[in-house]
């Protein structure tokens, strides 16, 4: 079942095109890295199906709903979160008060609190420091602490931008056991942002490839990695 559909996207911003006529979709469990220089776009095309900027044409279809030129809560409501660049804890709140803000708009308080507890059970590091503020969190701990924050939404789909950046190798690792648990235990459907590809080919999964706000290259993660494509396309250079 196709969860999400990009048809056509276009961003700009003043003069500049950021996003060209992305279309890309993406199936129910699915898991999709988003790969590309800097300024390719790929921020961008996650802020556009949150949100957070205004395609200028096409269409962005969440389950059965046209969401382009909704706003993020309203989007949000449908079962998208997203964790935005920079992990942006709020460092003077506890971890539960950050964890409970990521619940803020669902009414239904026993199953926030059902999710909190799972939250925990996944992530016995924030249950062990909940009274604590998050300023006191490790990098990788706070890169946690946003993807729980997200998770307690009660999302579809989690789309991440960067969830490596900055990262040792090792919490790395402990960040996407855990995406990809929830991605088999809950049917989760990943978007991810990664400027390496690295990831993609140790995950797996479909791998889009952006350059100067085009899709230039789409297919399965590890295939593409194994040819000379998806370098050329990187780098933009034909042939050699
Ligand atoms: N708010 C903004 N106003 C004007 N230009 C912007 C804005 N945000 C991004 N851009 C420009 O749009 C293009 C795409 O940016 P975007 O952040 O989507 O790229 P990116 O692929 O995420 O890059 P990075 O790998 O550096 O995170 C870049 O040329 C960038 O400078
Ligand atoms: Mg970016």
């Amino acid at each position: 079942m196709t969860l999400l559909a990009v048809q056509d996207v276009t961003v700009r911003y003043g003069r500049l095109t950021a996003l060209r006529n992305a279309s890309f979709t993406i199936g129910q469990g699915e898991t999709i890295f988003v790969t590309g220089p800097n300024g390719a776009g790929k921020s961008t095309l996650l802020k556009a199906i949150a949100g957070v900027v205004t395609p200028v044409g096409g269409d962005i279809r969440f389950g059965d709903r046209s969401i382009a030129g909704s706003v993020p809560e309203d989007i949000a409501r449908l079962g998208f979160s997203m964790v935005p660049e920079g992990r942006h804890v709020f460092a003077t709140l506890t971890i539960e008060e950050n964890l409970r803000l990521g619940a803020g708009m669902r009414a239904d308080k026993a199953a926030v609190a059902a999710d909190l507890a799972h939250c925990y059970q996944i992530f016995p590091m924030l249950r062990d420091r909940k009274e604590s503020p998050a300023g006191i969190l490790s990098g990788g701990q706070q890169q946690m602490l946003v993807i729980a924050r997200a998770l307690m939404a009660g999302p579809r789909l989690i789309a991440i931008d960067e969830p490596s950046l900055g990262l040792a190798p090792k919490i790395i690792d402990q960040v996407y056991e855990v995406l990809l648990q929830l991605r088999d235990e809950r049917g989760l459907t990943l978007l991810i942002v990664e400027q390496s590809s690295t990831r993609a080919l140790l995950t797996g999964g479909r791998m889009l490839l952006m350059r100067s706000g085009e899709i230039v290259m789409e297919g399965d993660a590890r295939e593409l990695l194994r040819g000379d494509a998806l370098k050329q396309a990187y780098f933009g250079y034909g042939g050699h």
